[in-house]
C-alpha cells in the first residue's frame, strides 16, 4: 500500500520572528531574509518548516495577537515576499505550516472596535459579553501571575468581555457561526498562497464553550471535523497540527476515532514527562507517558518536541514531579514561569553538556511520531533570562559572527541577539559549526538525515523492552516486515544492559548499529548485552542492513491498535 501521509514521517522546524522580524526593512532579518536561507534549512534535511504568527499585529505577545489575518506585518515584508517564501520552500521539497490563530484577537482588530464601540454592530456578537462582571473571572488564567483575570471592563462597550489569555487578546465567540464561517475563509486564503496546513493555536479553547454563565466549559469536538473537511476539500493533503495540552483520556475526541478530526497533536505529555525522566534518570515516567498516548487512529501523528516558543509547561505532573524538573533544569526563580514552567532554551537547561543534549534529542527523534525542532536549537543556542517572560528564548538566529549575529543589519533588532557568555553569537553560530564536523549543527543533520531512513518510528508500533535498569529506555518499533531498536542512557554514570529484543525465532540476534560500528550479536538465549556510556544511546536496525528487500507493502498489526484504543475505553 501507498503511504502519501506525509506528516507521518516529518522533520518539522519552527521558525519565530527571531527567524524573520527585524524592523527596518531592508530584506534582511525578514521573509525576503528568511527566503535566503531556504538552502540552510533544506540542507539541514527537514521536511517541513512551522511559521509563527506573522500577520499585522501589534505585537503584544510575539504576533499571537492578530488584527488582521489577511495580511502580512510590514515588519516582515510583503504579501509577495510570503509568497515567495512558500515558493522557494516548495521548490525544495519543503511544506510550510502556519500559525492559525483564531481563539482570540488582538484588541486592535477591527471587529472587536466595531463590536465595542457599536452593541449594533454585527461583529458585537463575534466576542463573549457580559454586562455584569462573572463570579469566576478570577479562574482559568492562561498565564498565572501576569495576567490577573479572563474577564476585563471595556469603557466604549460598557461591558466586559471575556479573554481566556492576555487582556489585550479578547476571545472569539468560536459558536457563533459567522466566526465559524470566517475561520473556514482564513483557512482557504493562505492554502490559497501555498501552505500545507496549520499548527492550531490554543484548540481546547477554541471549541470550548465560552461565556458569563459557562463555569465548565465543554468542548464541542464535532467543530474540528468542520475545519478538517473544509481544509481536504480545499487541498488533499494538507493538516492541521494542533496545540492541545490536555489528559491522554481526551486524546481521541481530539483525532476522531476514524481519524476524522485533527491530523496531529503536540504529544505534551510525553514532553513533560521526557523531562521528568532526563531530570532522575528513570526512563519509566516517559515509558508510562508513551503508554497513555499511544492509541491514535493510523492516520493520525503525535508531533514530539522538546522545548519551543512557550516555556517548558510542566502542569501535567504532580508537584513533586515538577519540583524535581525545576531542581535539575531551572533552579533559580528567574528561569521560571508562570509557577509552572522553565522558560529556557534546551542547551542552558541542560548545562551545555554536549552529551546530554545529543541523548535529548535522539530521544526526541526516536519517540512515536513527528519530531518538531526549534530554530537555533540544531546550533545549541542559548537564552536571554534578562528578557520577559517567554522573549528570553526568542532571541535572533545566530547565522554567523557578523554583528546581530548576521540576522540584521538593523541597529537596534526587534529582540537583541544573544551575544555575551558562551552561547553569544561569536562562539554559537551556523557558520562555525558548518565547517565543523563534529559541530551540533553537523551531528543535527546526520541524525535528521538517520531519522528519515527509519520510518518504522513514525508508522510502526511500538514496545518498551525490559533493559534490566530503569535508567535505560530501550524501545523496538515493527514495521511492515522491519524493525528497528533503540536505547538511551539517562544516567551520568555508564550502564550495561541486558535485553531481548522480543522477537521470536532468532529474529533479533544480529542488531546493527547505525551511527557507529559497533554491532551486536546475541548471546545466550538471544540476549544482547551492551555496555551505554553516561547518557549514551544506540540506533539499531534488526536483523542487518537488506532490510529493505524485506520491507511488505501491507501493514499487518493494524489490529494492535484498535486493541489498545479499545483498552484504554474507546469506541472498538
Ligand atoms: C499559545 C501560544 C502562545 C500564545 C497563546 C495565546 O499557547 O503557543 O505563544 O501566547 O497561545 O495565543
Ligand atoms: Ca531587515
Amino acid at each position: 500500500m501507498i503511504n502519501d501521509l506525509w506528516y507521518k514521517n516529518a522533520v518539522i522546524y519552527s521558525l519565530g520572528v527571531g527567524t524573520y522580524m527585524d524592523a527596518n526593512g531592508d530584506g534582511i532579518g525578514d521573509f525576503e531574509g528568511l527566503t535566503r536561507r531556504l538552502d540552510y534549512l533544506s540542507g539541514l534535511g527537514i521536511t517541513a518548516v512551522w511559521l509563527m504568527p506573522f500577520q499585522k499585529s501589534p505585537f503584544r505577545d510575539n504576533g499571537y495577537d492578530i488584527s488582521d489575518y489577511y495580511s502580512v506585518d510590514p515588519r516582515f515584508g510583503t504579501m509577495g515576499d510570503f509568497v515567495e517564501f512558500t515558493r522557494g520552500a516548495e521548490q525544495r521539497g519543503l511544506r510550510v505550516l502556519i500559525d492559525l490563530v483564531v481563539n482570540h484577537t488582538s484588541d486592535q482588530h477591527p471587529w472587536f472596535q466595531e463590536a465595542r464601540s457599536d452593541p449594533n454592530s454585527k461583529y458585537r456578537d463575534w466576542y463573549v459579553w457580559s454586562k455584569k462582571k462573572p463570579p469566576h473571572a478570577e479562574e482559568g488564567v492562561a498565564f498565572p501571575g501576569v495576567q490577573k483575570s479572563t474577564w476585563s471592563y471595556d469603557q466604549a462597550a460598557k461591558a466586559w468581555y471575556f479573554h481566556r489569555f492576555y487582556d489585550f487578546q479578547p476571545d472569539l465567540n468560536t459558536s457563533n457561526p459567522h466566526v465559524q464561517a470566517e475561520i473556514l475563509k482564513i483557512m482557504g486564503f493562505w492554502i490559497q498562497l501555498g501552505v500545507s496546513g496549520f499548527r492550531m493555536d490554543a484548540v481546547p479553547f477554541v471549541i470550548a464553550t465560552k461565556g458569563a454563565d459557562v463555569t465548565k466549559p465543554t468542548e464541542q469536538y464535532d467543530m474540528l471535523r468542520q475545519l478538517r473537511e473544509f481544509l481536504q476539500w480545499r487541498e488533499g493533503d494538507s493538516i492541521i497540527l494542533a496545540e492541545a495540552n490536555v489528559p491522554p483520556n481526551t486524546d481521541m475526541h481530539y483525532f476522531g476515532d476514524e481519524g476524522e478530526r485533527m491530523q496531529m497533536m503536540f504529544n505534551f505529555l510525553v514532553n513533560q514527562n521526557l523531562f521528568y525522566a532526563l531530570a532522575i534518570a528513570d526512563s519509566r515516567p516517559l515509558a508510562r507517558a508513551l503508554g497513555k498516548t499511544r492509541a491514535r487512529p493510523p492516520t493520525a501523528q503525535w508531533g514530539n518536541f522538546l522545548r519551543n516558543h512557550d516555556e517548558l509547561d510542566l502542569g501535567r505532573l504532580t508537584q513533586a514531579q515538577c519540583d524535581a524538573v525545576f531542581a535539575a533544569f531551572g533552579p533559580e526563580k528567574s528561569m521560571q514561569l508562570y509557577g509552572r514552567g522553565i522558560r529556557r532554551r534546551l542547551a542552558p537547561m541542560l548545562q551545555g553538556d554536549r552529551r546530554r543534549i545529543e541523548l535529548a534529542y535522539s530521544l526526541m527523534f526516536t519517540l512515536p511520531g513527528t519530531p518538531v525542532l526549534r530554530y537555533g536549537d540544531e546550533l545549541g543556542m542559548g537564552d536571554d533570562l534578562d528578557l520577559p517572560e517567554r522573549n528570553c528564548a526568542r532571541t535572533p538566529m545566530q547565522w554567523s559572527s557578523e554583528a546581530n549575529g548576521g540576522f540584521t543589519k538593523s541597529e537596534k533588532p526587534i529582540l537583541p541577539v544573544v551575544d555575551e557568555g558562551p552561547y553569544g553569537y561569536r562562539h554559537v553560530n551556523a557558520a562555525f559549526q558548518r565547517r565543523d564536523p563534529e559541530s551540533m549543527l553537523n551531528w543535527t543533520e546526520r541524525i535528521i538525515r538517520m531519522r528519515k531512513e527509519v520510518p518504522e518510528v513514525g508508522w510502526g508500533d511500538f514496545e518498551v523492552l525490559d533493559a534490566g535498569t530503569p535508567c535505560v529506555l530501550a524501545m523496538r518499533y515493527d514495521w511492515r516486515n522491519n524493525s528497528v531498536l533503540f536505547l538511551h542512557n539517562l544516567d551520568a554514570k555508564p550502564r550495561e544492559v541486558v535485553f531481548h529484543p522480543g522477537l521470536q525465532g532468532g529474529a533479533g540476534d544480529l542488531l546493527v548499529n547505525l551511527l557507529a560500528d559497533d554491532h551486536s550479536r546475541a548471546g545466550k538465549g538471544g540476549r544482547h548485552q551492551v555496555l551505554l556510556e553516561a547518557y549514551g544511546y544506540r540506533w539499531y536496525r534488526v536483523g542487518g542492513l537488506d532490510y529493505l528487500l524485506k520491507r511488505s507493502d501491507v501493514d499487518r498489526k493494524r489490529a494492535h491498535n484498535k486493541a489498545a484504543h479499545r483498552d484504554r475505553g474507546g469506541a472498538p
